[in-house]
């Protein structure tokens, strides 16, 4: 298991970006208990809807807010008071920005020391999503979001919950720039490739016949900050768009989660339709599930011994980099990287391929 400062990334160990840290049904069910970016943290839903992400400890003691479901504040449904929610100790009241706000057995205004660190959180697609950044700055881009998410015929995803790995999630990124394993691990020998890279973004475009669909497929895929890819996918009339999450739990663990969502031919989706989304997410689970067994069973790749015919890791691992940079030294990282880049003995993809992924808005950027 390797960690971040052993492949250069620095000067942070876990990186700025938005990041899955559960599924919404899951949130709904009750406050959680998360662990990521090697500290724990309390997740609830206030009673107005809103996610809340703190820091897990009561700075009065030390309890952890949502581990435990057996005192009677918990069990008596008392411990979310709107957005807020009391330690199950002694019943100090955090707001939703962290503070304490209230002790019911001490008069006069709470310990400003008494408040512990709030992180921004959203729901979005089905996914609860936070904001980390390592040196506490505000969000500097938007989630990923996909406008056929609000179609009256979306199938809407579950997600795999395909749980945890020791590896470092820049070795799951390194598939963006990966053009060389897609024949022999994805039996889809790649007939064109480019990346693209734009910021916070950095896009993937190629396509070939694949072998498990028995057609042309092209995809065109994107990570939106370090921890969410999201992939369209065309093949034999087909359309569907890929989801694949990486959050790090701790400096060289990575947890996963993973889902496909498509447009129904009916709105809403009839069942017919949600089969048809199903089945298509257990392939693509398939098809993944095959870089999943590499990653967990390879040593790390500290530097990859990158050949002129390689697809461009190295410069991926700098896009990558920037994030765990302070904002300054990203944005050198950014001017220096933007635009697209052909690999040797690939041609590019068609103009038109090039721009439909912007004309179907899919980058947000
Ligand atoms: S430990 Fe949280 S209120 Fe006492
Ligand atoms: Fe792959």
């Amino acid at each position: 298991m390797a960690k971040a400062a052993e492949y250069g990334l620095g000067p942070q160990t876990f990186p700025r970006g938005w990041f899955i840290v559960a599924e919404k049904s899951e949130l709904d069910a009750g406050p959680m208990a998360v662990t990521f970016f090697g500290r724990d943290f309390a997740l609830y839903r206030g009673e107005s809807g809103r996610p809340v992400m703190l820091d897990a400890y009561c700075a009065h003691m030390g309890t952890h807010l949502t581990a435990g479901h057996s005192a009677m504040i918990v069990r008596n449904g008392k411990q979310i008071e709107g957005d807020s929610i009391r330690c199950p100790y002694h019943a100090w009241r955090y707001g939703p920005d962290g503070h304490v706000d209230d002790i019911p057995y001490h008069e006069g205004p709470c310990p400003k020391s008494a408040s512990i660190r709030s992180y921004p959180v959203r729901d979005v697609m089905g996914c609860v999503m936070m904001w980390f950044d390592p040196e506490g700055g505000e969000p500097e881009f938007e989630p990923p979001y996909l406008k056929m998410w609000d179609d009256p015929r979306c199938v809407h995803w579950k997600l795999d919950h395909l749980g945890q790995i020791n590896i470092h999630n820049i070795e799951v990124l390194d598939n963006m720039a990966d053009v060389r394993h897609l024949g022999p691990t994805h039996g889809a020998p790649c007939e064109y490739f480019e990346n693209e890279f734009r910021s916070h973004v950095v896009i993937q475009r190629q396509g070939g016949f694949i072998q498990h669909y028995k057609a042309h497929l092209d995809t065109v895929t994107w990570y939106t900050g370090p921890g969410l890819l999201l992939s369209k996918q065309t093949f034999g009339g087909v359309e569907m768009v890929e989801l694949i999450a990486n959050t790090p739990v701790d400096d060289g663990v990575t947890k996963a989660w993973h889902a496909v969502v498509m447009l129904g031919k009916n709105a809403p989706p009839s069942a017919e339709d949600i089969a048809t989304q199903r089945a298509a997410q257990a392939g693509a689970l398939e098809a993944f599930a095959t870089d999943f067994e590499i990653w967990k069973n390879k040593r790390a790749a500290i530097k990859v011994m990158q050949l002129k015919t390689d697809g461009p890791f190295n410069n991926v691992r700098k896009w990558v980099g920037q994030f765990y940079k302070s904002r300054e030294d990203a944005r050198k990282v950014q001017e220096e990287l933007n635009g697209v880049y052909a690999v040797q003995q690939f041609p590019q993809p068609s103009r038109e391929l090039r721009e439909k992924g912007y004309e179907d808005g899919l980058f947000g950027v």
